[in-house]
């Protein structure tokens, strides 16, 4: 069991930026939280930021030779228009999990579409940084 975390661009503002809607939990605060439960439930677990939509494909497949088993993903704005990122997700065909601090289908209309979450198994949407222990915790006990 390897999960792969991956936080798309502007995430590592959270904390910092807009916090009314991403909340004042700082990014490092989130990927501590993030590394203590995947030690509490002693998995293998890396996680990656970037601000680069090319980065992000680079690190997604990379997902397919690195013995990852499962993905989570906030892709950011990437979310609502990056066919690029939906089809690195396709490609490397490994259980992926869509998280976004904000409820994105409460805010812009815009926000509300997801290229993503077709190659996705499920999203989890408006939770703060829960949604990523959830999808982590999810990812664990899920076979296919
Ligand atoms: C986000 C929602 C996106 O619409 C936005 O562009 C982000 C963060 C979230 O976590 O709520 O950067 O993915």
């Amino acid at each position: 069991m390897k999960i792969t975390v991956i936080h798309g661009p502007n995430l590592n503002m959270t904390g910092v930026r807009q916090p009314e809607i991403y909340g004042t939990v700082t990014f490092s605060d989130i990927t501590a939280q993030i590394d203590r439960l995947a030690a509490d439930l002693q998995i293998t677990l890396t996680q990656f930021q970037s601000n680069h939509e090319g980065e992000i494909i680079d690190r997604i497949q990379a997902c397919h030779t690195d013995g990852t088993t499962g993905i989570v993903i906030n892709p950011g704005a990437f979310t609502h228009y990056s066919y690029a990122v939906a089809d690195a997700i396709s490609a490397v065909d490994i259980p992926a999990v869509e998280v976004h601090l904000s409820n994105i289908h409460g805010r812009e209309e815009f926000r509300r579409k997801s290229v993503v979450a077709p190659y996705c198994i499920g999203q989890i949407s408006g939770f703060g940084a829960e949604g990523y222990i959830m999808a982590i915790k999810f990812l664990v006990n899920y076979r296919r």
